[in-house]
């Protein structure tokens, strides 16, 4: 296949696991009801080619000791339609917690600014360096049809009082990042941020872009633009993220998850040189999936897939409560393995047929979890596991990039 061996993927699997230890057969108490919001993020605009990338600070979230038990969202016109994924491609979506100074007087956060430098970023359990992959949810393109729900009796615990420290208060940070591909010339490539189709040659801070760099994150910022059919002309819309929370009050019934998320682009390794210590932890964000050619393909069509594994040691384990893995299209898979070798969690891509949103054809439009019966299956305190993704190259129609958000980078800024 001729195309796909001058193609570059690139990709990034993430695995997010929610642990909890112990495991419990506690029975909620049923007076403790599961209560839903929706909400709408501040709007945003697109017109035909062009890209968002905000940081809304101060979003709507429930309030207090909680327990959130899912959290999802999609994207929707000022009517209230979804809106397809071949019109508004969603990148990525991410979900942060901050504490924010209560005598800070920033005025709402709208994504023209930043974080201030006292504002302090709750990240998730793990388990990338600093504030990457820190958020608590987040996924892309299959929002729609991933299950993001915490079985009873665990519940992600937020907002605890005793967890902020005085003359702080918690607040939520939304990222959205979308394509708008209307009229472009190839909307597959505009939506895996290809250099060619932006034509730009530094990224969002001003540094030029190495000349290996095809595509990625560092193409498609906020503000850029993806390359139209000569003449396509189309209006400028304003879109939000609806966003559905589930939350239940704290009480002690509830079990307490920690999440942690596996970057499968991390180059951390469990010792390095003669000390016999570990080195860091250092997640890249994106990869390229190798060309076919060089992925050994084997001539006869029957797959040419690029397998991407990367080792993570849990400090401390417990049982996995969820699992899913985030890929963009050309996905064929994921799995989490014990040190054993078993497998722990494998979550796979589901291709839409349709037109309709939500089933898109071509388009990555869910993911499969793992709901393993609590108890069942158990990380130990230390446990090195290996993750493993794949994609194909012979979907190569479905070019693929992924990236998810360095969460609470001070050096976020926005342009238009
Ligand atoms: C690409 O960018 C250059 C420099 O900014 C500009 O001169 C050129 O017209 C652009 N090409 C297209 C096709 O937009
Ligand atoms: C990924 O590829 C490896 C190596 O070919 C294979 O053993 C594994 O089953 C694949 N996993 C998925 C989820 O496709």
């Amino acid at each position: 296949m001729q195309l796909a061996s001058q193609c570059r993927l690139l990709s990034l699997t993430i695995l997010l696991l929610a642990l909890s230890m112990p495991y419990s057969y506690a029975v909620l108490n049923y007076e403790n009801e599961i209560k839903t919001a929706v909400f709408l993020s501040p709007k945003f605009v697109l017109g035909p080619g062009s890209v968002v990338n905000k940081y809304f600070f101060n979003v709507e979230f429930p309030r207090g000791h909680i327990a959130i038990k899912s959290f999802n969202g999609e994207v929707v016109d000022e009517a209230g339609n979804p809106v397809p994924l071949y019109e508004t491609y969603l990148h990525h979506w991410a979900v942060g917690r901050y504490h924010q100074h209560k005598n800070a007087r920033y005025g709402e956060y709208d994504g023209h600014q930043m974080l201030h430098q006292s504002d302090r970023i709750v990240r998730n359990s793990g388990l990338c360096q600093g504030d990457v992959n820190g958020q608590y949810f987040g996924i892309g393109s299959e929002t729609r049809r991933t299950d993001t729900h915490i079985p009873d009796p665990y519940g992600i615990e937020v907002g605890n009082p005793e967890e902020i420290p005085s003359g702080f208060e918690e607040k939520w940070l939304l990222n959205v990042h979308a394509i708008d591909t209307r009229g472009v010339e190839d909307k597959l490539g505009c939506t895996e941020c290809w250099r060619d189709l932006y034509n730009v040659t530094k990224d969002e801070n001003g540094q030029l872009l190495r000349p290996e760099y095809k595509g990625g994150l560092k193409c498609c910022y906020d503000g850029t633009q993806c390359r139209k059919r000569e003449g396509y002309e189309g209006p400028r819309r304003g879109l939000y993220l609806r966003y559905t929370v589930k939350w239940m009050d704290w009480d002690k019934t509830v079990v307490p998850v920690k999440i942690y998320i596996i970057d499968v682009t991390d180059k951390w390794k469990k010792s390095s040189g003669s000390s016999g210590e570990s080195s860091k932890h250092d997640c890249q964000i994106e990869y390229d999936v190798e060309p076919c050619s060089a992925a050994g393909m084997d001539g006869h069509g029957s797959g040419c897939i690029d397998v991407k594994r990367t080792s993570a040691l849990l400090p401390s384990g417990g049982y996995v409560i969820y699992g899913v893995a985030h890929q963009h299209s050309g996905s064929v898979g994921s799995t989490l393995y014990g040190e054993d070798g078993r497998v722990i969690c494998t979550s796979v891509p589901i291709y839409g047929e349709g037109t309709e949103a939500g089933n898109e054809a071509g388009y990555v439009v869910g993911m499969s979890t793992c709901y393993p019966q609590p108890g069942s299956v158990k990380i130990n305190d230390g446990e090195v596991l290996t993750l493993e993704a794949n994609y194909s190259s012979t979907k190569i129609h479905y070019r693929s990039y992924v990236t998810l958000l360095p969460l609470g980078s001070r050096r976020i800024t926005t342009t238009f």
